[in-house]
């Protein structure tokens, strides 16, 4: 029974959090220059509308780990899921993954244009640095700024996000086993998942032990991500997942499953969520949230 209940209010939380973070973007976006208009359309298109928003959940869900009052968790929330937008319309290019569907809609640069959908990754990114140094009512402090774009900046750059998007483009004439993989998606897809864990703990005292927890989870949380996300594509249609179910193939991807099979990838998936719900085992209720966000990201179906 108080299992059951627990599970109802994550359920109602991960809706709530959800209209908390699109009227958060929203709300971010408001103080950028309308003009030119289309730019705007564009960053907006790319950002607002769809995506499971499941990095801010990760935010907020630390937050409630470490009991961290939402508000200042906000501008943190809203620049890793820019990030993040800009990092899907660069990888659905024609010169990276050249896939035309993105969360149902029409990848940007096929609803705009490849100039258009290049430059709007730019700007997502500026924008996304901007709302933490210039966040509301200077809710950080100086300190706190320099943490947070350091775990920011350092998610996007050469051991983070692109860096791993470099090694995700470019693996001809490498022989690819696990590790290889592994240090793939850990840097394009997990780095960003780190910093949506770490980049709240900065706003808390906390624990060398404690950070080293976290550290765990994020690690083991990131890889399973991004596992889960090959595994749909096999499994699941385009319609479903609101892009490609076939794009992985086209583009002879070495991924989990065409690497060592979908069974040994359910494991593994299976594995990397066990040890991350672990890692976190000793915060009690206030970890009841996020292990709940492990379960959606391992059984989810789109
Ligand atoms: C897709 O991410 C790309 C990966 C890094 C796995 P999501 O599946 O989180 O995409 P949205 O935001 O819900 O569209
Ligand atoms: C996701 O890579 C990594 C980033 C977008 C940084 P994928 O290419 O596997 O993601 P999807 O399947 O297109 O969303
Ligand atoms: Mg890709
Ligand atoms: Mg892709």
């Amino acid at each position: 029974m108080v299992a059951h209940k627990q599970k109802n209010g994550s359920v109602e939380k991960i809706s709530f959090y959800k209209k908390h973070i699109n009227t958060k973007i929203e709300f971010f976006l408001e103080k950028y220059p309308d003009k030119p208009t289309r730019l705007l359309d564009a960053i907006k298109y790319s950002s607002l509308l769809g995506g499971k928003r499941i990095r801010a959940l990760l935010v907020y869900g630390t937050g409630e780990l470490l009991s961290i009052d939402k508000k200042i968790l906000d501008p943190v929330a809203v620049s890793i899921e820019l990030i993040h937008s800009f990092s899907l319309i660069h990888d659905d290019l024609p010169s990276m993954d050249n896939d035309d569907l993105r969360r149902g809609k029409p990848t940007l640069h096929r609803a705009f244009d490849e100039g258009t959908a290049i430059l709007t990754g730019d700007i997502l990114q500026t924008i996304a640095f901007d709302i933490v140094i210039n966040s509301e009512q200077h809710i950080y402090s100086t300190a706190e700024k320099i943490k947070l774009l350091k775990e920011l900046s350092f998610s996007i750059g050469l051991e983070g996000m692109t860096g791993g998007q470099y090694l995700d483009i470019n693996v001809e004439n490498i022989i690819i086993d696990e590790d290889y993989l592994k240090n793939i998606y850990a840097k394009k897809t997990g780095a960003l998942v780190r910093a949506s864990i770490m980049m709240p703990s900065y706003l808390t005292n906390i624990e060398k032990n404690t950070i080293k927890k976290l550290e765990i989870f994020s690690s083991h949380i990131g890889l399973a991500y991004q596992i889960k996300d090959d595994l749909l594509e096999i499994e699941q249609t385009t319609e479903i997942i609101g892009k490609s179910s076939n794009s992985d193939n086209i583009n002879h991807k070495i991924t989990f499953p065409s690497l060592i099979g979908v069974a040994e990838s359910k494991r593994r998936l299976i594995e990397h969520s066990e040890i991350a719900i672990d890692a976190i085992s000793d915060f009690g209720d206030n970890a009841l949230f996020l292990k709940h966000l492990v379960k959606i990201i391992t059984k989810r179906d789109k």
